[in-house]
């Protein structure tokens, strides 16, 4: 028996769909049959299509208030529907605290926290009158579960960002689910940024348990699920799509970890492994 999400007939809203993960997630409704609208401030540079069909776009800035309650106005007289709201747009540079003023940081949550609360609050007034309801995604960051040095305010965005939907997953059901998926690294038009050459994103993905960075259309995939009703019971949950998370740091600094002469009860995985020293490794048994 074969597991189909079929989302025909849905429509859902990718903001931020132009490029990147957004993208990745708008071709992924694409192709589970759902229409899809994309929005961000400047168009696509390259048509935003999967499976034979496009996504439209809209231009907005999602840190106009009154522009965002506008648009799903109008989604909602030409379409009369609206299932899907993944609030995918944010980001943010990097700047350590001290090294910018306070209303610098805020614009960075009022992208990453306020503009998906924006957002989610004028999708729900359709969602609500609809017999079906609806479900709305935030995509969150690992950035918001620890330290985020560099990118401060932006980690505090994301944590609260996953507060809001679980609050808003209590308020609105049963009619409307929210859920967020918290990504690791993603591998984007964008990655030579943050990571370099290929080397560069390479090293970076030798980091990560999975051995690489995401690719868009695996985020895409795990929106489509929670959006599908194969998810129907899932709302107020958060999804680590991380592939193994980040290894912590002091396992690497830990003589445990390190066998020597000095410390030669390193850990093993197997418990009934002879111990050894490095470099005197038991012989191996014929
Ligand atoms: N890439 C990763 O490794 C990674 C890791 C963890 C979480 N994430 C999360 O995944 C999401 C997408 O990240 P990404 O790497 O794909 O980012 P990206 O390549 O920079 O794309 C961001 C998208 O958001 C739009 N956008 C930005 N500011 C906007 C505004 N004020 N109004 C409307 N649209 C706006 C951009 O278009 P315009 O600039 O034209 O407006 C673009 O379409 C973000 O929420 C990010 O925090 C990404």
């Amino acid at each position: 028996m074969s597991l189909t999400l079929d989302l025909s007939g849905q429509l859902a809203v990718v903001t931020g769909g132009t490029r990147g993960v957004g993208a990745g997630i708008a071709c992924a409704f694409l192709r589970a049959g759902a229409e899809v609208v994309i929005c961000a401030r400047r168009p696509p540079e390259r048509p935003v299509a999967a499976a034979g069909r496009s996504a439209r776009f809209h231009p907005l800035d999602l840190r106009e208030p009154d522009a965002v309650r506008a648009f799903f106005d109008r989604l909602a007289a030409a379409h009369g529907r609206l299932d899907c709201l993944v609030n995918n747009a944010g980001g943010t540079p990097y700047r350590l605290l001290g090294q910018t003023d306070a209303e610098r940081h805020a614009r960075v949550v009022a992208l990453n926290l306020l503009a998906p609360l924006t957002a989610s609050l004028a999708a729900y007034e359709v969602m609500r009158q609809q017999p079906a309801g609806g479900s709305v995604l935030m995509i969150g960051s690992v950035s918001g579960t620890r330290p985020s040095p560099g990118t401060a305010a932006y980690g505090a965005a994301k944590a609260g960002l996953e507060n809001l939907a679980r609050s808003m997953a209590v308020e609105w059901a049963p009619r409307v689910r929210v859920n967020t998926l918290v990504l690791g690294m993603v591998r984007t038009e964008l990655s030579a940024l943050h990571y370099g050459d290929e080397a560069g994103i390479a090293a970076v993905g030798a980091t990560v348990p999975a051995g690489r960075l995401a690719e868009p259309a695996e985020i895409g995939d795990a929106c489509v699920f929670l959006a599908s009703d194969r998810a129907a019971y899932l709302t107020g949950a958060s999804l680590l799509v991380h592939g193994g998370g980040e290894r912590p740091a002091f396992l690497d600094a830990a003589t445990v970890n390190h066998p020597t002469a000095d410390h030669p009860t390193a850990f093993r995985e197997a418990a009934d492994e002879p111990p050894s020293i490095a470099g005197t490794e038991a012989p191996e048994e014929n």
